[in-house]
Order: C-alpha cells, then sequence, then structure tokens
C-alpha cells in the first residue's frame, strides 16, 4: 500500500465515523466512463455504478457539458424556492415528458427533492395526507404498507418499514402506522389492506434485498388490488429506474402506472437530485407550506439531470443494459457451472446477483478478492456479490470483468 493510501486511510479513521466500511486498501481519485482510478494510479473497472446512480458513467462528457454550460452561463447554483427559477421549471417539464414517453402521460407532476430516501418520505407525506383529504381517513389513522426485505433509505420513517434488524433496532421509537408482507405475496397484500391504508410502497425489483425479481404480473395484480381498494400504488424506482432493469424503468415489465413514482440516483447523472412523479390529482393535495427543501431543485441539478434525461433517451440505455445484461448472463452462466462457489446468477437488464453458497467465503470476501482483480462490486445481504456497472459499459469492458470473475470464482 502506498504512503499516500495509509496516510488518506489513518485521517478518515480520525475524521469520519464508522457508518460505512470501505476496503482498508484503496482510495479513490477520480474516474472516467467505467474507469476508476486510485491515489496510486492503480485502474479499476466499475461495477457498482455507485449503486445506479453513475448509469451514465463517470465525467460523461454531455454530463461535465452540462455543469460547465449551467455555471458558465446562469451561474446559480442554488435558489430560495420562494422564487420561481427557470431550471426547476424546464426540469418539470423534461421529466414529466420523460415519464409521459416511457410510462404513462398522466405522470406529469413533478416534485424535486435531493436523495432518494427524502423522496421516499415525500412520498409517505403525500399518501398520509391524500388518505386524509381524499379518501377520509380517520385523522392519525393512515397505514402504509412495505414489503418484508425492502430497502428505501435511512430515515427515521423508512427504517420504520426496514426488516433488518441493525437498520432500526437501536433508533427507536419508530414512526407508527407501518405494516409489512412479504414480497411477491399477494394474498398478503390483500390481507392487510384495511380502510386506512394510504399506499402500497415496493420496489419493481428488490435491490438491496438482493436483486430479488417477483414473477411476472406481480406489479400489475397489485395495482388491480390497490385499485379495488383505493390505496395508492408507490413505486420506488429510485434504484431500477432509467434502464437498469433493460427497461426504462421496472414498471414496464408489468406495463403499470403507478399512482406515485420515486426517482432518485442516475436521474442527476452523477449529481444530487431525486424526484417524487405523479398525477395532478394525487400531487394536487400539497399545498403552500406543507413540504419544502432549500437545496430540492436547485438549478444546477436540474440543468445536469435534464441532459442526463437527454442521455437515456438519446442513447436508449435501457435497450443497452437489455442487451449487455442477456450476454453478461450467459457469460456467468458458464461461470457458474465451473465454479464451487456459485449457487445461483440472477439477472434483470445490467442488475446482477451472484449468490454464494454458504459454506464458501462470503459475499464480502468474494468481493475484497474482485478488488484485488481490478473489480469493483459491493456484496449486498451476506452471500449475495451484487454488480450493476454503467449502463455506457462495452462489450469489451463486460469481457474483462468475466475474465477477472472467472479467475475469482473457479480458481
Ligand atoms: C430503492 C431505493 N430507494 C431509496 C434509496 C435511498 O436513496 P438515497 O441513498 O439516495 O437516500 C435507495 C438507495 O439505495 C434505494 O435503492
Amino acid at each position: 500500500m502506498g504512503t499516500r493510501t495509509r496516510g488518506l486511510i489513518a485521517l478518515a479513521k480520525k475524521h469520519l465515523p464508522r457508518n460505512y466500511a470501505p476496503s482498508d486498501k484503496f482510495v479513490l481519485r477520480g474516474g472516467e466512463g467505467c474507469t476508476l482510478f486510485d491515489v496510486e494510479g492503480k485502474e479499476y473497472l466499475d461495477m457498482l455504478a455507485c449503486y445506479s446512480a453513475a448509469n451514465e458513467g463517470h465525467c460523461n462528457p454531455r454530463i461535465a457539458d452540462a455543469i460547465f454550460k449551467h455555471l458558465k452561463t446562469r451561474g446559480l447554483t442554488c435558489n430560495a424556492n420562494c422564487f420561481w427559477e427557470e431550471q426547476k421549471i424546464l426540469f418539470a417539464r423534461d421529466l414529466a415528458n420523460f415519464c409521459g414517453k416511457f410510462i404513462d402521460p398522466s405522470l406529469n407532476v413533478v416534485l424535486p427533492m435531493n436523495s432518494g430516501a427524502e423522496a421516499v418520505e415525500t412520498a409517505m407525506k403525500i399518501a398520509r395526507k391524500w388518505a386524509y383529504v381524499v379518501k377520509r381517513v380517520p385523522l392519525n389513522e393512515a397505514e402504509i404498507i412495505f414489503c418484508e426485505n425492502n430497502f428505501h433509505g435511512r430515515t427515521i420513517a423508512i427504517v420504520s418499514a426496514s426488516t433488518v434488524p441493525q437498520y432500526s433496532e437501536l433508533f427507536g421509537p419508530l414512526v407508527p402506522g407501518i405494516k409489512l408482507v412479504p414480497f411477491a405475496d399477494l394474498n398478503a397484500l390483500k390481507e392487510a389492506i384495511n380502510p386506512n391504508t394510504a399506499a402500497f410502497i415496493v420496489e419493481p425489483v428488490q435491490g438491496e434485498g438482493g436483486i430479488i425479481i417477483p414473477p411476472d404480473g406481480y406489479l400489475a395484480e397489485a395495482k388491480n388490488i390497490c385499485d379495488d381498494n383505493d390505496v395508492l400504488l408507490v413505486a420506488d424506482e429510485v434504484q431500477s429506474g432509467f434502464g437498469r432493469t433493460g427497461k426504462m424503468f421496472g414498471c414496464n415489465y408489468d406495463g403499470v402506472t403507478p399512482d406515485l413514482l420515486i426517482l432518485g440516483k442516475a436521474l442527476g447523472g452523477g449529481l444530487v437530485i431525486s424526484a417524487v412523479v405523479g398525477s395532478k390529482e394525487v400531487m394536487g393535495i400539497l399545498e403552500p407550506g406543507d413540504h419544502g427543501s432549500t437545496f430540492g431543485g436547485n438549478p444546477l441539478s436540474c440543468a445536469v439531470a435534464r441532459e442526463s434525461l437527454r442521455i437515456m433517451r438519446d442513447e436508449r440505455l435501457d435497450k443497452k443494459a437489455e442487451y449487455l445484461g442477456g450476454y453478461f448472463e450467459e457469460k456467468l452462466k458458464e461461470i457458474a457451472v465451473e465454479s464451487l462457489y456459485i449457487k445461483e446468477i440472477r439477472v434483470r437488464g445490467l442488475w446482477i446477483a451472484i449468490e454464494v453458497w454458504h459454506s464458501g467465503p462470503d459475499a464480502h470476501e468474494f468481493c475484497q478478492r474482485l478488488h484485488r482483480a481490478g473489480i469493483l462490486c459491493k456484496e449486498t445481504r451476506d452471500y449475495t456479490i451484487r454488480m450493476s456497472p454503467p449502463l455506457v459499459i462495452t462489450r469489451h469492458e463486460l469481457d474483462f470483468a468475466v475474465e477477472k470473475i472467472r479467475e475469482v470464482f473457479c480458481s
């Protein structure tokens, strides 16, 4: 390990809390496309894309141009939301058009926020207010249904719905009005709904939960159940959105139009922005003062997100993920046959889970070995290695990943 790495890691240990546990072997400095490099100059293939936040690749030239152009021609990086600002308005129009093209034109009101978790919280607030104002649920009685094994972020309200003990156990008291059902269990959903149910919040594919893909038709039937019971279906597409699954949105697999769509990560092309999108009818329950955020919809993020949407549309990153995901899946399944360690491969688009047997090294250990081989990815849960490369990855780069994965799993 070089002295620069050692020095920075010593500083990190002194000044950063231990809420993450990065490898002590390298410190990243920069990146371009699907390549990241550390402070010693070693290169890695990024097979994580910042959990899908870097779908367009690092330092995408169009994103870089949009940043510089905005700074040079507009200058504004923040704006008090009490004043109208051009980029926020144009961003709302562009995202509404994008959702109209790829899901349904009824999704045409956009509330920009910052993080994915903030957008989930926003959707929870909208659902609760909608339940009181429109559905006439008695005050403070509204319930929201989530799935077991979910991941929607880390705030107190959200971890109140988590089934991972570490996420909530020592952070109580938790937020009431939350019910849990097993993922992909439609009967359980039906049984959990009562007259006070405001919403069902669900990931089209459970990402952090291990790339868990529901059976075909699950979301469509969940939507029917919600409609029959006057319950909002809220799709959390923070990770599944924008091409990751091989379709532009995870909801596209079932042709579902959610009542609320939660977006984040890739939306900003690497900058911080998230959004809740819904119909005028549902979003219209918000009144001045109900909700807000200083940086939510800031001019710089909005200008860059507009370019990010154009890239995703022009380059059809969804189609690329579909095609390259199929190719990668084939290669990984060949490796799985050769390897003693791999139990299962799950793939949806360019979202991959390599599930390893519990009798061998765990997923964390395999990720360390992959890091040493120049492949950056991250375990999710104890025995699942998750890969989600930038969607601009080339077949040549995927072949490099395949070669290294084979070395790690077959030697
Ligand atoms: C489905 C889903 N929702 C919400 C979040 C939270 O996003 P953020 O980390 O930006 O708060 C994540 C993060 O991984 C996610 O995967």
